[in-house]
């Protein structure tokens, strides 16, 4: 059987007993995904105990995005837990499909983790953002077209992004601003109608990655947190075209800034 023909939680489960023997940490109490300008954050949460390469793991591609590592790191943390960081997120737009796209928090889920803190690179769209800004994601907007459950999986998305751990992440920087995320399908950047479209249906920020992932997250019983990096003014916000090199490099500016805020948070999550 290939990976793609096997159910995903068996797959996941598969995955994380690799991810046990290799990295020798039998249980991981919470996840990071660490998007665009969020990747120093795994140095400053603790100790890194071992770093396995996704590719050897069972559903694991190596990543096609330069800038994103195609690691799966498992850190302690000072107060004992311990935090697995996936450095392997699938994009939807590369086109593996959405089991692909959450395999990695499915099996942070079956590795024993209860808390999924998913981060990202994110255009914006509220005139008030400003690039190099975090934005905690109150709620998103998926775009896509595609949901992550198969079958009739109702479940709820009322609190997806749990309002307990937002205003976790507001007691350690009050000024944290709050903003609603759509999820595009990408690669290509929006246009500026789409843009404008998605401040008029209620977004603040634009990107290509995370609801897809926070709705497998909620689906496996995980509490979520989401942050985004904006990295850019959304097209037609900004005057000048977009570049993912722009985005790579906001990412490296904003980088020690992010990298205390979640270790500051990682601590009371
Ligand atoms: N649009 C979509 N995804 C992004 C952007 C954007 O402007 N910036 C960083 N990721």
């Amino acid at each position: 059987m290939t990976a793609s023909e096997q159910d995903p939680q068996s797959l996941a489960a598969a995955a994380a007993r690799v991810l046990a023997e290799r990295s020798g940490v039998e249980r991981h109490d919470i996840a990071l995904t660490l998007g665009s300008g969020w990747g120093k954050a795994a140095d400053a949460i603790g100790e890194t105990v071992s770093v396995v390469p996704a590719a050897e793991v069972p559903g694991f591609h190596a990543s096609g995005v330069p800038g994103h590592s195609g690691t799966l790191r498992s850190i302690a943390l000072p107060d004992g837990r311990h935090a697995l960081v996936i450095g392997a997120r699938t994009h939807f737009y590369e086109g593996r499909g959405v089991r692909a796209v959450v395999h990695g928090v499915r099996t942070a889920a079956a590795a024993g983790a209860r808390t999924m803190v998913l981060t990202n690179g994110a255009g914006g769209v509220n005139p008030a953002y400003r690039p190099g800004q975090p934005v905690l994601i109150a709620d998103h907007i998926n775009l896509t077209a595609a949901s992550p459950l198969e079958g009739a999986t109702f479940v709820d998305l009322t609190d997806l992004y749990s309002a307990r751990l937002r205003g976790a992440a507001r007691e350690i920087e009050p000024a944290l601003a709050e903003g609603v995320y759509v999820q595009f399908p990408g690669p290509h950047y929006e246009t500026p109608a789409e843009v404008r479209y998605a401040g008029i249906i209620g977004g603040d920020m634009v990107g290509m990655s995370t609801a897809i992932e926070a709705i497998a997250a909620r689906e496996a019983g995980m509490e979520i947190i989401g942050l985004s990096l904006i990295t850019n003014l959304a097209a037609g916000i900004q005057e000048t075209p977009l570049s993912h090199a722009e985005v790579i490099e906001a990412g490296r500016e904003a980088e020690p800034r992010l990298a205390e805020l979640l270790r500051r948070l990682v601590a009371v999550l």
